[in-house]
């Protein structure tokens, strides 16, 4: 989608922080956007921030709830007659550890943080496909979806899977001429991440801080601007890029794990069945991707090696 202006973009936690930024960057590319979050408060913040324009609609809703989510769906097509961008960026903190045995927490936390952008694709993209008009879906994993963090298991579990989900539904979609991003911010300042000036009502004591709070906040007072990230996604969608990275001090851990992945690989030869099984699958992939995402009709299929009824390995 090089020309954004005019498009209708639906983003999951809108109201604040990085979907936020979403909401702006994406509002001064001349398009109109629905806000669907679950916080009245943030609503509220975000509805004072953008008052008199008549480009955004806020729906509430909850993404973990498949009802709530078709209602929030229903009222964003009465108000703009179309979706072209789906933003899956609604994420909360916790979830708990591998061994908490506090499943209800576990279980929530991967509800929205998982659940939320399966339901809101499973939803949304279908109505894209049947536009016909092209479009984009962006998903919001974490660099938690890539180095994990100690500890927060259920986090980065969602976040491995959410971009898991956006590779897969980026092959599906390509040759619809439909593009997939995956967002992997790192420290950026917002709601998830803050100084104890973001939040005076909280009156924190920072002197009796542990130093890796200390640090915490250190890093949040450096953190990226979600305005900046949300001018990313807009670049990432216009561009077609399927990798969105805005914070580049995690780029060492990531070459590491790469080096441990490959030097982890058996040194004998595969057999032959394998390796026929993984070239096919393989070149499905990459013809899949060939198709630089734009709409392929079905006679050209065969140009790019495709059947566009056998798309998928099942
Ligand atoms: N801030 C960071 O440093 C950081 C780093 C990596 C990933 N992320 C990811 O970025 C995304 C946005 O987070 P943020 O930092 O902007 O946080 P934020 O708290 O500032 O904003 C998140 C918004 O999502 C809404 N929301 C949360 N759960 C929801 C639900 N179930 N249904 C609807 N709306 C819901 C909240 O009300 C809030 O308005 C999340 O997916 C988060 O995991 C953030």
């Amino acid at each position: 989608m090089q020309d954004l202006a005019g498009k209708v973009a639906f983003i999951t936690g809108g109201a604040n922080g990085i979907g936020f930024g979403m909401v702006r960057a994406f509002l001064s590319e001349g398009m109109k956007v629905v806000v669907a979050d679950w916080n009245p408060a943030n609503i509220d913040k975000a509805k004072a921030a953008l008052a008199g324009n008549n480009a955004v609609a806020f729906v509430r809703a909850n993404v973990a709830d498949r009802g709530d989510l078709k209602s929030a769906v229903d009222e964003a097509l009465a108000a703009f007659g179309a979706i072209h961008v789906l933003c899956n960026n609604a994420g909360v903190n916790g979830g708990g550890t591998a061994d908490d045995p506090d499943f209800d927490a576990w279980d929530k936390a991967m509800a929205v943080n998982l659940g939320g952008v399966v339901n809101a694709s499973k939803l949304i993209v279908p109505i894209i496909k049947a536009q016909g008009e092209g479009g984009h879906v962006v998903c919001t994993s974490s660099m938690a979806g890539v180095v994990p963090l100690p500890g927060l298991a259920a986090y980065s579990t969602a976040k491995y899977a959410v971009r898991g989900f956006a590779e897969s539904l980026r092959m599906q979609l390509a040759p619809l001429g439909i593009g997939v991003s995956c967002l992997f911010p790192g420290a950026t300042r917002t709601g998830m991440l803050y100084a104890p000036e973001d939040k005076p009502e909280e009156a924190i004591d920072e002197a009796a801080a542990s130093d890796f709070q200390k640090a915490l906040w250190a890093a949040a007072r450096d953190a990226i601007d979600p305005l900046d990230t949300g001018r990313a996604v807009a670049e990432a969608i216009k561009a077609n890029r399927f990798y969105i990275f805005t914070n580049r001090e995690f780029l060492d851990e990531v070459i590491a794990r790469d080096r441990e992945m490959e030097a982890a690989f058996p040194e004998q030869d595969p057999p032959s069945g394998r390796v026929k099984f993984e070239t096919l699958r393989a070149e499905l992939a990459r013809n899949l991707l060939a198709t630089g995402n734009r709409a392929v009709a079905a006679d050209d299929a065969g140009d790019f090696g495709l059947d566009l009824n056998t798309t998928a390995v099942e």
